[in-house]
This record gives structure tokens, sequence and C-alpha cells, in this order.
């Protein structure tokens, strides 16, 4: 992300709600109505922040982060890589006023199912999915069309050298040259780790009718019983 900055491929910018509260004490949160725990983000902070820092911008796509949010997966980091700007409003777990949600956001988005105090974190994690999804940020060799997810599927099995270490050795296919049969190997691999570990990754993987073979055959090899 630093080096993307320094390139000027990307620019992120931070903004402190708080200087946009114009109260003597630059309040932003206040106690919910209807009682109850903890204190609520107000609106009007938020409102004139946003309105502030995306004002001239075009269409900026403005995301609540808070832990009721839909789950951030790589194709909502390939929508938001395609736009010109973003912005992004980190909540805190007591809780956001509700018309931030309804009448600014265009989506709320979470990272997963665990609860954080404040979004900061979570906007970090987006941006830099996104980040490395603009044309340019990545090279060459580390080009995200080979992600994990890119073939909706989890990676397999990697090495470098030595070929052996402490005993442990190198699959010999891949020491081969036969680069059909490497080719084959990897996939069987990616294919078995997935259904192993992510099986609800395989009903939305663009398979080949090879792919349904070997997944076929991975199935009966893993029902039989010396390999339960
Ligand atoms: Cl976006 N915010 C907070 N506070 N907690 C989270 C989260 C976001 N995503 C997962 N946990």
């Amino acid at each position: 992300m630093g080096r993307a900055q320094e390139r000027g491929l990307i620019r992120i910018l931070v903004h402190q709600i708080r200087d946009y509260a114009f109260d003597r004490h630059q309040i932003t949160d206040d106690l919910p109505y209807g009682g109850g725990q903890g204190m609520i983000m107000k609106p009007d902070p938020i409102f004139r922040a946003v309105r502030a820092v995306t004002k001239g911008a075009g269409e900026v796509p403005i995301l609540l982060l808070s832990p009721q949010g839909r789950q951030f997966t790589q194709a909502m980091a390939g929508d938001l890589a395609q736009a010109q700007r973003i912005a992004m409003i980190c909540g805190h777990y007591e809780g956001v006023d509700e018309r931030v949600r309804e009448h600014l956001a265009v989506a709320e988005v979470s990272i997963g199912d665990y609860v954080l105090t404040g979004g900061e974190l979570a906007a970090m994690v987006i941006v830099d999915a996104v980040v490395r999804l603009v044309p340019g940020v990545l090279g060459a060799t580390e080009s995200a069309a080979d992600d994990s997810f890119a073939s909706g599927l989890l990676e397999g099995p990697q090495y470098t050298r030595p070929a052996t270490f402490e005993g442990w050795a190198v699959p010999e296919v891949l020491r081969s040259g036969n680069h059909a049969a490497i080719a084959r190997w990897q996939r069987t691999m990616a294919l078995k780790r997935t259904a192993e570990r992510r099986p609800d990754l395989l009903s939305q993987a663009p398979l080949s009718d090879e792919d349904r073979r070997i997944l076929a055959a991975i199935e009966r090899s893993s029902d039989e019983p010396d390999e339960a």
C-alpha cells in the first residue's frame, strides 16, 4: 500500500469524524433513545464528514463498516477496485445512528464473525484487498489472476528448494519435468484441499468435466475405511 501510494496509483486519506462535530466539546456520540448500554454515534458529524470529504468527487460508494454488515468477499473487493473512489465509515461497536445506515451508506460491510472495537482495522483489511486489485499495483510475478480465490479453489501445496528438507522430500512429480503431469497433480491437490477444507466453494467454482472426474475419485478414496 505504501509503494502504491508513492507511485501515485492510489491515495488513502484518513479523516477524524470528531473534526466535523461543531459543538464546543466536539461530541460525536450520545445516549441511546429507549435506554440501553453504551453510546451511539451521532448522525450529524458523520453526515457532515462524509459530505465534506466526498464533495465534488462524483459518485462515491459509501460503506458503513460494522459487524452487522454483509461479509466482505473477494468479489466485493473486485467491484470496489473498479470505483474511482470509495469512502468507508468506521463504526464503533456500541452503535451508529440508524439514519447513517438508511440514508448515507450504500452498503454495510463486516470482515467476519468476530467483534472489533471499531471499524478501523476492518477498513485497513478492505483497503489492502482492494488496492492489490488496482491495475499496476502488483507486478506480473505476483498477479492477482493466480490468487487462491480467482480460480474459486484453494491453492494446493507449494514447494521450493531444497528438494529434501530434514528428511521430507518434495513430491517426485514436481521434479519430473513432465508439465502435463505437474499441472494435473496441482489441479488434483487444489480440488482435494478445497473439498476437504471448503466444500462450500466447490458449488461456485468453474469446474471442467475432468475436475468433476477427479473430485469423484477423491470422494471415493475418502470413503475407503482406512482413510477415515
Ligand atoms: Cl467492519 N467492525 C467491527 N467493529 N467489528 C467487526 C467488523 C467491523 N467486521 C468484523 N468485526
